[in-house]
């Protein structure tokens, strides 16, 4: 079976019901990742209000979500409808305003430079042309915009983690479907060799993953998987967040020259 990325239609539209499982990026996912995003704004001197972000794959967006509060105007894209019609429902019912577009990270349908950040988040580990999603980003952002990302890195400890205990064991795994490829799993060094072809510049790398003691995320995911805990209790109680090793997730941010 290949990655299932029809998932996001069959159950996208309640990406923000606690008990979905894609809920799971939210909670601490969320926090995690958009605390790391604006710590790289703030170091890099970039005021992001006003700024045109750009969400390649927002899913349901929770990072949209977070960006439009922040001040940006967002454009989030996503091949999926559902979920697009899931996240542009729950921004007008929460007074954001962020516009969403059915679209493909590989066929980007927006001018070129228009975007100050732009940023892929879970994203780049389930897309079919990694090469073709960078270009088009790279092109759309501005001279001196950045690319914000985060994705999981192809070792066997993420082979462990977000194949065997998420999607395949009995007892822990959260999904019944194959919503993560190994082999799709990206090397930080091989992302960085195509966003420098496309001539984006590796600003950082920094590691992504659960800062809970390991046999309480077992256990957590195991409550889960029998349905004792929701997907978002899930999500708090396992903590992910920056952490010094890359071996799992990562996150990082690459710059296009002025
Ligand atoms: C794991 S979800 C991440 C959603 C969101 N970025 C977040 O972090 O909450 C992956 C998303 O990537 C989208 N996706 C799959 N293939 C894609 C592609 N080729 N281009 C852009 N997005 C894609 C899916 O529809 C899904 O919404």
């Amino acid at each position: 079976m290949g990655i299932d990325n029809q998932i996001y239609n069959r159950i996208g539209d309640s990406w923000w019901d606690e008990d979905n499982p894609l809920n799971l990026l939210h909670g601490s996912f969320t926090a995690g990742r958009f605390a790391y995003f604006r710590d790289v704004l703030q170091r890099t001197g970039r005021d992001p209000v006003g700024r045109t972000a750009v969400d390649i794959g927002s899913g349901g967006g929770f990072l949209a979500e977070e960006f439009a509060r922040l001040g940006c105007r967002v454009i989030g894209l996503d091949p999926s409808e559902v979920s697009v019609r899931t996240a542009l429902g729950h921004a007008r019912s929460s007074g954001l305003d962020a516009r969403y577009v059915v679209a493909t990270g590989e066929r980007l349908p927006l001018a070129d430079e228009v975007a100050d950040v732009a940023y892929c988040c879970d994203v780049l580990e389930h897309v079919s042309d990694l090469d073709r999603v960078i270009a088009e980003t790279a092109r759309v952002l501005k001279p001196g915009g950045i690319y914000l990302f985060d994705t999981i890195n192809r070792t066997l400890a993420s082979k462990l983690l977000v194949i065997k205990v998420m999607q395949e064991w009995n007892l822990t795994r959260i999904i019944d479907t194959e919503l993560h490829s190994w082999a799709m799993f990206i090397k930080p060094a091989e992302l960085e060799e195509v966003l420098h072809r496309h001539g984006l510049h590796l600003g950082d790398i920094a590691g992504l993953g659960l800062r809970a003691n390991k046999l309480g995320v077992l256990r957590n995911f195991a409550r889960a998987r029998r349905g004792t805990i929701t997907m978002g209790q899930l999500s708090r109680a396992v903590n992910a967040g920056r952490v010094k090793p890359t071996n799992i997730s990562y996150l990082g941010f690459a710059t296009k020259p002025s």
